[in-house]
């Protein structure tokens, strides 16, 4: 079989997490380039994967225009994610995407547009969506064991971004709310069929209004709470004041009987150690004492997976699954933006309220 042929956009955080996919689907992908700004750091990631053949590339505007390939993985900081994915998809590109699709919804539309005109696809990386935990919890939601879905109760928070353009709203287009509570609220909208009908929020506000990361122009706290047009009700939290390591919980309540999903945490290894372990589980910041290290981490939070999804999804020339598609990448971001706007106004927030305002 062909393999497809992938250029990976970025090699820091995120592009580590895609490479384990696209490494472990040897046999169908490989990786024919990687671009990053710091050529080192795009060095560092090939060698680390033992990748043989492999271009380093430096700016991504160079690496689209020089480099032939089937596939465009975009893991830049959120700003660049437009125009690296629009002129990708110019060049005849399916184009896999890091979470949130673009920092305002009118970048991310003419994303969802370009990807329409060229007969290409983007693929929208919410991990969530295929991580494994979740995707058997959405099994037995269908089977309907525990009756009609009413309410998720979601949060994904840890003690701040390693990303140094997570502190510059120009970077990265908002806090919490759009870099973590994207992951909930894609979730909802997923089990939901992309259908709010209202959403009220309220955020820490950025800046020194923060909880506790006063340089950070976005907020460090957000909580939205969202209604859908079946009557199901979301409450979705994200914040930056959370030690110990990443949280991802996710609880499910519906007519007949209730889920709870434990993402980070829920290792069958409980370690206690003096000198501490090397790793545990992502932004730990310390595993001296009691800690639960991640078994297969990158697997478990839906990397891999994804990625699998992807490749399969490229190969077909098909769309990816509901969740995962540009549109849902859009509309979680159209969410987040209706989150904004009500905590600014300390108002509920209403879909003809967007429609109309941005009519304006
Ligand atoms: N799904 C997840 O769980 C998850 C986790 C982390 C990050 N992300 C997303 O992944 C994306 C990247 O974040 P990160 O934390 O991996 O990286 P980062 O923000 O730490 O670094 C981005 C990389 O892009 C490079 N870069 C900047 N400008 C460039 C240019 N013009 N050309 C080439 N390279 C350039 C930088 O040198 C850097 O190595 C973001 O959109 C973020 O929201 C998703």
């Amino acid at each position: 079989m062909k393999k497809i042929r992938v250029l990976l956009l970025g090699a820091a955080f995120s592009a580590d997490l895609h490479m384990e996919g696209y490494v472990r689907n040897g046999e169908t992908a490989e990786i024919v380039a990687i671009a990053d700004r710091n050529t080192q750091a795009a060095k560092e990631l090939a060698e680390r994967y033992q990748l043989k053949d492999c271009r380093i590339c430096g700016d991504f505007a160079e690496a689209l225009e020089e480099v032939d390939c089937d596939l465009v993985d975009i893991c830049l900081p959120n700003f660049l994610h437009r125009d690296a994915a629009v002129l990708a998809l110019g060049k005849g590109r399916d184009v896999v995407c890091e979470k949130p699709l673009a920092v305002s919804c009118e970048a991310a539309r003419e994303m969802v547009e370009t990807a329409g005109k060229t007969g290409r696809h983007i693929y929208y990386a919410e991990d969530w969506i295929y991580a494994p935990a979740i995707r058997r919890a959405m099994e037995i939601v269908r089977e309907g064991a525990i009756g009609k879905l009413l309410y998720l109760r979601a949060r994904e928070s840890h003690s701040g971004s390693h990303s140094p353009y997570v502190k510059n709203l120009d970077h990265c287009g908002g806090g919490v709310l759009l870099h973590m509570a994207i992951h909930p609220i894609g979730l909802a909208m997923a089990l939901n069929e992309n259908k709010w009908t209202q959403i009220m929020a309220a955020t820490s506000g950025g800046g020194a209004e923060n909880l506790l990361h006063k340089d950070m122009g976005g907020e460090d706290w957000a909580v939205a709470s969202m209604r859908f047009e079946n009557g199901a009700a979301a409450v979705v939290e994200s914040n930056f004041v959370t030690y110990g390591g990443m949280e991802d919980y996710i609880d499910l309540y519906g007519t007949e009987g209730c889920l709870h999903i434990d993402l980070t945490f829920s290792s069958p290894i409980r370690c206690f150690s003096l000198p501490g372990v090397s790793y545990a589980v992502e932004k730990a910041e310390t595993t001296v004492g009691w800690s639960r290290p991640a078994v297969d981490e990158k697997y478990n939070i839906g990397y891999v997976a994804e990625i699998t999804h992807f490749l399969d999804c490229c190969r077909r020339g098909a769309e990816a699954d509901p969740g995962m598609r540009g549109i849902d990448g859009l509309l979680a971001l159209e969410a987040v933006e209706a989150a904004y706007r009500s905590a600014a106004r300390g108002t509920v927030i209403y879909p003809e309220d967007m429609t109309r305002e941005n009519a304006l």
